[in-house]
């Protein structure tokens, strides 16, 4: 496997995106591995896109309850490990299963500050087979990064993610 690392410069996001998905679908391929796919995702993420300071994944965790998101493979600061269902933005994405896009983390009211530098931020529900996996998290220290290209753009390569990826049980 060659990465180049090849940079996008998103004036044209969908374009942008559509090629970044194609890139992933390329990087994953063959491989099932949740861990493994966590990992080359979020080091593809972190290194195409501008104007990041953490990006990485929250799984589901806890077989009886399920009410826990535990920190997976990321790029960035060390992160708040544990976080539960409904708390933060991650816990909210998660507990709604749908994406959250916080233009400004200080008008979120209980957003979890893992990165004192982050300002902006969305979160990503992962789900396979009406199964919440957990989250793709990413976070900016600019305000107001993420606008909706960024989420239909991210949404397409969460599922490039889950697509790839087999559900651990
Ligand atoms: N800000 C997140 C916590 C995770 S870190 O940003 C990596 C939240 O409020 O859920």
């Amino acid at each position: 496997m060659t990465f180049t690392g090849k940079r996008y410069n998103f004036h044209d996001k969908a374009g942008d995106y559509a090629q970044l998905a194609s890139e992933l679908e390329g990087l994953l391929q063959g491989e099932p591995d949740l861990i493994a796919n966590a990992a080359n995702t979020s080091a593809l993420l972190f290194e195409a896109l501008p104007d990041l300071n953490w990006v990485g994944f929250y799984f589901l965790r806890g077989a009886a309850t399920r009410s826990e998101l535990v920190v997976g493979p990321f790029q960035g600061k060390p992160a708040c490990v544990r976080i539960p269902l409904g708390k933060g933005v991650c816990g909210s994405a998660a507990a709604k299963r749908s994406t959250i896009v916080v233009p400004d983390v200080n008008e979120f009211p209980g957003h979890i500050a893992c990165d004192a530098a982050s300002r902006s931020e969305i979160v990503i529900p992962l789900i396979k087979e009406s199964t919440l996996l957990g989250v793709l998290d990413l976070d900016s220290a600019k305000l107001a990064r993420f606008d909706e290209a960024d989420r239909q753009g991210l949404e397409r390569l969460a599922a490039v993610f889950v697509a790839a990826s087999r559900v651990e049980s």
